[in-house]
This record gives C-alpha cells, structure tokens and sequence, in this order.
C-alpha cells in the first residue's frame, strides 16, 4: 500500500511530485506529503487527506528541482499529520518516504530513546531516518550510512530517501516495489510504473536487498552488502487502455462499462476456434506438462481469490483433474505441501499483493513452478513467476476490481479449455466453449444497452442491516463477489452462501423485508437454487434475482435483472456485471466515495 514518487532533473520538481502521486493515489489516500530541497534548504508539506488535500495547502511556488513525494495507507500510527510522510531525522539532514513495515521498529526506536533521540510520529518509518542520520556521522558516504540502517532493520521497505547537502536520491527495495525511470537529464522513482509513463519509458525495476544512488543523468545499484548490481533495462511498453477519467463520473463506472473491449483483448489471439482449444503461449506449458499434471492449484486474495474459485470449478471441468483455490494469506502460513509436478497458478490484479509474492516464494523454495496470472505488466508477481498469462484489462484505478475480475476468469477459462482439451474435453465441446467465449463480449454489451432494474434493487439495498448473497456452482462464488463488492463500497454487512447451505444458519438472519440477492443463470443447478429462494420468501424476504434473458423464473423476484443467455460455464462473465452496477449505484446512493472507499486501497503490499 502507499505510494511513492521522487524526483531528480532540471524541471521543478513540485508539479511533476503532485502529479505522480495524483496517479498513484489508489495505492493509499489516509494522507499525503512532498518534500522539496532547494540550496541546502528542504521545504515539507503535508496533510491529512487526499492528494486534492495537499494541493490545496501547498504555496503556488516551491522552487527546487529535487523532491521526494508519498501517499499513505496508515500501518503504524493514526491517520495524522505527524504521522504522514516524508518523515525527517531530528536534525533535518534525512527526509525520507517508506511502504512496508518495519517489525522491529519498538525496539530500534528504544535504541534511539536511550541515545537521547525522541521520535516525534507513531510510525515505524520516522525510526529510519533518525538511524541514517545517526550514521551519517560516522560512515564515509551516504550509501554506507544507508546501507548500514539497512542491515538493521527487519521487516519489508520500499525507500526514498532525500539527504541534506548531497545532491542525489538514495532509494532500497525489500519486498515494497520501487522502479526507476530513466529520462533525459532528469531521475523519476515511482512505486508503480504507470506514472513513469507520463516521463519516460526506459525503468528499472529494483529487486529485493538493492540499493540505488541516484543522480539527474545516471544511478548505480549495489546489494545492501554493498556488492554492485547490474541494472537490467526494461522499456515499458504503452498501456493498453486509457489510464485517465476522461468523461467518466468514476473510475469504477468506466471500469465497469470497459468490461467487453478489456475481455476481447484478453481472448484475442489466444484461442483455436477450429481445434476448440485455448493457446496460452506466455505459460510455456509444453504438451505433456499438461498431461502428466496430477493437480492444480490457485492462489489469490479478495476478488482474485474468487476468480480463481472459479478457474478452479472450470478446471475440474474441463481438465477432469483436481483442483483447489487457496486464500494467499492462508496458503503461506499453512506449511502446505508441494508437489513440484502439479500446477501452480497466482491470480492478482496488481501483481503486488504480499501475501500472494510470499505463498509464490514458498512454492517456488519446495521446488514447485507457478504461473502468474496478472494485470500488471513487469509487477513483482509477473516477474517472480517469470511464465503466465497478463490478463490485459489495462490500468484498473478504482479500488474495487471488476474489469481485472471478468479478465482473470477469462484467461483462466481459457487456460482450462487448453488443460481439458489435453485430457477429456471434447473438440465439440471445446469449440462450442470457445464460440461463446469469443462472444462474451458482445453480450455484455447487449446487457450494457438495457441493465434492468438496477434502481429498484438499490431501493431494496440501501436501508438494509445486512445483505445475503446466494448462488450454487459457479455462482455461489459470484454471490461472493457481489458481496465483497457491496461491503467495500457501501459499508453493509454482506454474506455470500452457496444456496444450499443457507438453511445450516443464515437463514436465521432473514426477517421481513431482508434483502436476498439469487443468482441463477440458466444451469443444471438452477432448479435447486430456486428452492433457496422460495425459503427465503416464505420468510419474509425481499428477493432480487439475476436471472437469464427470457426465463420464466424472473416473475419470482421481487425485482428481476436479466442477463443474456450464455454457455453454463461462462456465466460468471455476465452475472457479475448487475452486481458490480449494485454495489456502484448503492454506494452513489449511500454517499460513500466510490472509487476511494474508506480504510482500502488498491494494492495490498503489507501482510
Ligand atoms: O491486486 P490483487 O488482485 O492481488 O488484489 C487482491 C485484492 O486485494 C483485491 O481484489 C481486493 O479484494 C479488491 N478491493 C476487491 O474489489
């Protein structure tokens, strides 16, 4: 969480620092700060808020062509000025910004205390400055005094630090992304590199332990121990996808409403209509990794995870082999065994999200190989796994993933079709699969022109206590998904069933009135899902049921919602979409701050 931006040229560097962090805002948006150095003076301004916030209590001029700029997502200390970034030693000579969290930060802090230097925020990052500055008394150069702090602490960093007299910005990495852009003349360090597009598209990308020096025309790496680093150079290529608001009321608007060309750029290219087979070339997969697998795994967190649930369901299908999502967070701790045949796959949007890098890292040291199945080109997750499928939604701003969410099922579908194809699949019904697929697209847009009674649902949603979601199958985990998306944004206790399950408890919930959100598209499930739903009407229940174009079952909801008719498997692409539009519009309706809902963030880079 949190993002970064320094800078380092012959341009000034306060608008350019504003801009970086208004582009990197959904990373973190608790509260934001710049610091500028101009002739051995270091000016700071920071606020409680968001990067509006800051603008609004900044000078029209800070001259300075130096700078180090951040926006947080509180770990360590409240929501607070004192606690907002850049932080500085006592004696002004370190000014610095850090992601991560540093574990051992109590104890660095009493080593500080007992040498008389009394931090003056809760956070763990202050910690940091105060000990390069104590450093700097007795190392040769700042990179020593850095580098020095470094192999003290314990914990993960991303770090950009502005030191006092020196002309130059020294930035680390451990575990917290941090990429350098290359212009003419002129420095940027960003924590994403979607803002470095706007400057230059020669970057860096710091791997864990680095060190950089920076200066306006060049940088140099070394190894906290201090051994020199070969940069290796990736040109970034131009996003696919407009990164920019333009007319759009919100980002999660136009993220929802980008859904079909997002998923036609997923599919295209990577299907065999005529053999009905998928072709996911960037897995490396060969033929007969594919046969000999004796089971796959998926990893994830929030919405991925529920993609891959779903990629799980459709692999079992299609592929007849075992398959299981795990929850990131709970994988990594787990000690799960590994086996090094099976097939390993990471879901996540920002390629960033810690607990999915780490459950990578653990079944990479037992010998197992994983794929990545990610959004974010050249993200850590993406280059960990060094094979998989990009899932080509391009740039996702708003905090709650959709477009990301219709993608991964995309590629993961496609992804089973190829596995099944190799096993019990037939070429019939692996090319009937893959007509549809391709036509997915074009019935979301079909469901764009008329989204039904989405109001009217809302009506029922908003002055709701709680809200259950209920589907079977593939759609019990959509019910999950429609469920995250309505308590991010609209702050309503939402739970998610699978239907059959709804009399073992969450029935006790249902009083006169209660919203219960159905999904039932037109599977072989459907008629045990309806049962669900006379139960809760016979409750008192208000029931708003996604069904499929057409079906006689939409007079059993007290509000209906047609999607168009699909092939069973794929209808998660379409029945996720007037749950996004719900928990959007209810959101809007509620007041909440849609694409900045309170406590989140986009990228989940702490533990
Ligand atoms: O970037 P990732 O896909 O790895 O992120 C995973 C979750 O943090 C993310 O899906 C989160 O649950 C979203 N806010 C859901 O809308």
């Amino acid at each position: 969480m949190c993002g970064i931006f320094g800078y380092l040229g012959h341009q000034q560097a306060l608008p350019i620092l504003v801009e970086g962090l208004r582009r990197l805002e959904y990373r973190g948006y608790d509260s934001t700060g710049v610091a500028v150095e101009h002739d051995g003076r270091i000016e700071t301004h920071k606020t409680v808020g968001k990067v509006a916030d800051l603008k609004a209590i900044l000078p029209p001029t800070v001259e300075g062509t130096l700078g180090i700029a951040h926006t947080r997502w509180a770990t360590h200390g409240g929501v607070t000025q004192v606690n907002t970034h850049p932080h500085a030693s006592e004696n002004d000579r370190v000014h610095l910004v850090h992601n991560g969290i540093i574990e051992n930060f109590q104890q660095l802090r009493k080593g500080l205390a007992a040498r008389g230097i009394a931090c003056i925020s809760e956070t763990d990052s202050e910690v940091i400055a105060q000990m390069i500055a104590l450093e700097l008394e007795k190392a040769a150069t700042p990179l020593e005094a850095v580098q020095s702090t470094l192999r003290r602490l314990r914990g993960t960093w991303g770090l950009c630090i502005l030191l006092k007299d020196h002309d130059m910005l020294i930035c680390a990495r451990n575990g917290s992304p941090l990429i350098i852009g290359q212009g003419d003349g002129e420095t940027f360090v960003s924590s994403d590199p979607h803002p470095l597009t706007a400057h230059t598209q020669r970057v860096v990308y710091l791997e864990d332990g680095d060190v950089a020096v920076i200066h306006r025309d060049s940088f140099s790496i070394t190894s906290m121990k201090g051994h020199s680093v070969e940069p290796s150079i990736t040109v970034l290529e131009d996003a696919w996808g407009e990164a920019e608001l333009g007319d759009a009321p919100h980002y999660m608007y136009k993220e929802i409403y980008e859904q079909p060309d997002a998923l036609r750029q997923c599919i295209s290219g990577r299907v065999d209509r005529d053999m009905g087979t998928g072709r996911l070339g960037g897995m490396g997969l060969d033929h007969s990794a594919l046969v000999q697998a004796p089971h796959v795994r998926l990893l994830g967190c929030g919405t991925a995870a529920y993609a891959a649930e779903i990629g799980q369901m459709l692999i079992e299908k299609m592929g007849r082999i075992p398959a299981v999502a795990h929850i990131s967070s709970e994988f990594r701790n787990n000690d799960t065994v590994i086996n090094p045949k099976a097939i390993y796959l990471a879901v996540s949007q920002s390629g960033e999200t810690a607990d999915t890098i780490s459950a990578v890292k653990e079944i990479k040291l037992k010998g197992g190989q994983v794929f990545g199945v990610v959004n974010v080109v050249g993200s850590t997750i993406a280059r960990l796994c060094g094979q998989g499928v990009y899932i080509h939604s391009g740039p996702e701003q708003s905090v709650a993933s959709t477009k990301a969410f219709t993608n991964m099922v995309a590629a993961l579908t496609i992804f089973a079709t190829q596995l099944g194809r190799t096993r019990h699949l037939s070429k019939d019904d692996g090319r009937e699969l893959i007509a549809q697929l391709q036509q997915a697209p074009h019935l979301m847009e079909t469901y764009f022109e008329d989204v039904g009674p989405i109001a009217e649902a809302v009506d029922l949603l908003c002055g709701a206590n709680s809200v259950l979601f209920l589907g079977r199958g593939l759609s019990a985990t959509v019910a999950k998904e429609g469920a995250l998306k309505l308590m991010e944004l609209a702050y309503i206790p939402c739970l998610a069933y699978p239907a059959g399950e709804m009399k073992h408890g969450p029935i006790a919930l249902l009083e006169e009135g209660s919203p219960v959100v159905v999904i039932a598209p037109n599977d072989h499930l459907k008629e045990k899902t309806m049962s669900a739903l006379h139960e809760v009407k016979a409750r008192g229940a208000k029931v708003i049921l996604i069904h499929e174009k057409g079906d006689a079952i939409a007079s059993e909801g007290d509000v209906s919602i047609a999607v168009p008719a699909i092939h069973p498997w794929l209808t998660p692409l379409l029945t996720v979409v007037p749950l996004q539009l719900m928990a959007y519009e209810t959101a809007l309706r509620l007041g909440r701050d849609v694409d900045r809902p309170r406590n989140l963030a986009k990228s989940v880079t702490v533990e």
